[in-house]
């Protein structure tokens, strides 16, 4: 089989996407539980960017195959598995030895998503993560029974999940982008709230609107002195809570008053440990009711394009620029 090797991490993001490498080896051998998923496609998702560079919170040893998540077929299980051959599947992988930029994949039943066969292969590429991130945050939403929240890096997917979820629970959004073409991109679309955060009054319209909408739940994905205008802007009683570290720097200008008289706090959100505290019956519950809006066409997932294994250097360079036009899924079995 044939996988995407990284050989060494790269703080510049541009020289580990042109280290990546395409390498044979033997199918692996399964254990109990475990299948041998034929891999459909993988996305390159911002935890992947992280990770080629070394900064991400899991490193594994070198030379490491990157991707945590992909859509495929089992084609083979261990014992106690032998019921999902030929099942289509979503998963998500952290193990050390494994990633999904791979043509085949093992995965611990326990890991996987087991699709209705009317799911569309490219969309469950994307599945197992990003919209049960934006289900997770919302019911931080629902059980603090908040009315409105904020988020940064609003054009991106996990965000376009919330916005969508949250109008079903109207609940109201105001959204945060870094590029005057997200934002009308946004409104297009029917964004009701939209700040860009260069704009010299940024800091004054969010802490108006967040008082106007009385929103005091914040999704921060890119931290550094963003995350701290942005809990500095909430009214008493408020949360930010922290999923991802996009800037790559620490949360700060956090004003300690509003730590002290303001009951504000700052929490984080991390999706394998939401997934491992809730009843499998919830879990499948929540996949099924997604999957049939995925069927249907009223969730999508944006995809920029694909790249077979031998172009990914130049196919991730390319979704670099834009992240906000959707995800590059990698095909090792890429027709273009
Ligand atoms: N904690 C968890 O369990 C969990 C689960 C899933 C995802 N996440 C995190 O959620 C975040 C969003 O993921 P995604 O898949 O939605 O990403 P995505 O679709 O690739 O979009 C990323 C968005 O962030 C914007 N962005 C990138 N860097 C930024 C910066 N420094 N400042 C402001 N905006 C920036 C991009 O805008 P441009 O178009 O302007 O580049 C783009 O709109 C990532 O940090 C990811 O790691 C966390």
């Amino acid at each position: 089989m044939k996988k995407i090797v990284l050989p060494r991490y790269e703080k510049n993001i541009i020289r580990a996407v042109r280290s990546l490498r395409v390498e044979a080896c033997e199918l692996p051998e399964l254990n109990k539980n475990e299948v041998l998923i034929q891999v459909h496609a993988a996305p390159c998702n911002p935890s992947d960017i992280a990770f080629l560079t070394g900064e991400y919170n899991i490193v594994k040893p070198l030379p490491a195959v990157p991707g945590f998540e992909g859509s495929g077929v089992v084609i083979d299980a261990g014992e106690g598995a032998e019921d999902l051959i030929d099942s289509k599947v979503s998963f998500f992988i952290q193990e050390e030895d494994c990633g999904s930029w791979s043509e085949y994949v093992v995965s611990d039943r326990k890991k996987l998503v087991v699709l209705d066969n009317a799911m569309d292969m490219d969309q469950a590429a994307c599945f197992a993560i990003n919209p049960f991130t934006a289900r997770g945050l919302l019911d931080i939403a629902l059980l603090r029974e908040n009315r409105a929240i904020i988020q940064n890096a609003a054009g991106g997917q996990v965000a376009a999940f919330i916005r969508q979820m949250a109008s079903d629970m109207e609940i109201e959004v105001i959204d945060i982008v870094r590029k005057e073409r997200t934002v009308e991109r946004l409104q297009n679309e029917g964004a009701r709230y939209v700040l860009l955060e260069s704009d010299p009054q940024f800091e004054e319209k969010l802490e108006k609107l967040a008082k106007k909408l009385d929103a005091r739940l914040a999704f921060d994905a890119v931290g550094g002195e963003l995350a701290g205008k942005i809990f500095n802007a909430m009214p008493a009683d408020a949360e930010l809570v922290a999923y991802g570290g996009l800037s790559t720097k620490p949360i700060s200008g956090i004003h300690s008053m509003d730590l002290i008289f303001k009951d504000k706090i700052i929490s984080g959100f991390n999706l394998p440990e939401w997934r491992e505290q809730m009843e499998d019956d919830y879990f499948e519950q929540i996949s099924q009711e997604m999957q049939s809006l995925f069927i249907s066409g009223e969730y999508q997932t944006k995809i920029q394009g694909s790249t077979s294994f031998e172009k990914i250097s130049d196919g991730l360079i390319h979704c670099l620029r834009n992240l906000s036009k959707g995800k590059m899924l990698i095909k090792a079995f890429d027709k273009e």
